[in-house]
């Protein structure tokens, strides 16, 4: 249990309009922090008002890409209360993470705890307009100032939090896939499975390649053959074909997604065949001739259930459902957004009120 102090600011910022909130945009009064010093493990913790960081220009973390991170949020419910979405598997996926990064990790009902206070220290900022919710991003950073290659001795784990509405300015509205078949995002061994900024720094010549094509995002291959479909820039990736919905395994490659993961627990619920056995791209875009690709929809946090229209790969192109949202997709992004904004009973015991 952490002792958390409050250092509270009495200016306020104004709060952006709601339907024009973007991803990523704002960010609200106050940033929640506890160091780690190896030795002593993790103390001071506290939230402060959002400020820039005062960090040494030799801090690991800015030369070695020693962090990591996580995404989740906090819904606004009919009632005016405030909801968040399985939080605690964020802090298990992180704990994974940071083992692979050799960097500290909160417990469980630590993570969850500071989640709750700084969600509840900011709970103005947490909008109610349809669609919108208050992404909560976690972090932690090397701080000690050292060139040399080694762990850092001292860190921090940090939440800021950003009032958002969709992650694609398409909305729910299909968005186009390009397939890479020339960089790679993870191979087995490597930090694939890890929620670190360096996958994605890594990532964006892809993305940017993508938007050069009339694009707007990336789905990796794998990384050893570039045969098997892995997931998509921020998003996991389902296929439906033939009526089974598919999605790569998770075997340290690819994300464990929280979204991906409830949808699949929702599938399996509803009946639906799911495989976690490799899929091949050859096997999608033969599939899509024979006009047996039904659905394709990407997952994330930031993303929700986001409909793909079209994916191209090398010379070939898939038009999927004629630009429209597939039935699944529907009723995941239904169910999952009901349960999340409570509009839909949680009959899966996903939510926590903060
Ligand atoms: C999330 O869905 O929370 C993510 O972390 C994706 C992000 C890289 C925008």
């Amino acid at each position: 249990m952490l002792d958390i102090r409050y250092e509270l600011t009495q200016q306020k910022k104004d709060k952006p309009d709601p339907q024009k909130l973007g991803f990523g945009v704002h960010y609200t009064d106050h940033m929640f922090i506890v160091d780690h010093t190896e030795g002593i493990g993790w103390h001071d913790a506290r939230i402060v008002p959002y400020a820039p960081l005062q960090l040494d220009p030799a801090a690991m973390t800015l030369h070695y890409a020693m962090e990591s991170f996580e995404g989740l949020k906090a819904y606004r419910q009919p009632d005016g209360s405030i909801r968040l979405f399985r939080p605690d598997k964020n802090a298990e996926r992180m704990i994974n993470t940071n083992r692979r990064m050799c960097l500290p990790a909160l417990p469980v009902e630590d993570f969850v705890q500071a989640v709750k206070a700084i969600v509840k220290t900011e709970e103005d900022w947490v909008p109610s307009e349809e669609g919108t919710s208050l992404y909560i991003r976690p972090f932690v950073i090397a701080t000690e100032p050292h060139l040399g290659v080694r762990t850092s001795k001292t860190h921090q784990f940090l939440i800021i939090c950003s009032p958002v509405g969709a992650y694609y300015s398409t909305g729910i509205n299909p968005v186009k896939i390009f397939v890479e078949d020339e960089y790679t995002r993870a191979t087995p061994g490597g930090t694939g499975f890890t929620k670190c900024g360096g996958n994605y720094a890594a990532s964006l010549i892809s993305q940017v390649k993508a938007h050069e094509l009339g694009y707007e995002q990336t789905l990796w291959l794998d990384g050893v053959e570039h045969k098997y479909v892995e997931e998509v820039g921020s998003m996991n990736c389902f296929f439906k074909i033939g009526g089974t919905v598919y999605t790569a395994p998770c075997t340290g490659t690819v994300l464990p997604g929280v979204t991906r993961m409830s949808c699949i627990e929702l599938l399996k619920k509803w009946g639906y065949a799911v495989s976690e056995e490799r899929l091949a791209i050859a096997d999608v875009m033969k599939a899509s001739q024979d006009g047996r690709l039904e659905e394709v929809f990407g997952t994330g946090t930031a993303a929700v259930i986001s409909p793909v229209g079209e994916l191209r790969f090398e010379d070939q192109v898939a038009y999927i459902n004629d630009g429209r949202i597939g039935e699944v997709t529907h009723r995941l992004y239904d169910t999952i957004t009901g349960i999340q904004w409570g509009t839909l009973p949680d009959d899966m015991g996903w939510t926590t009120g903060i």
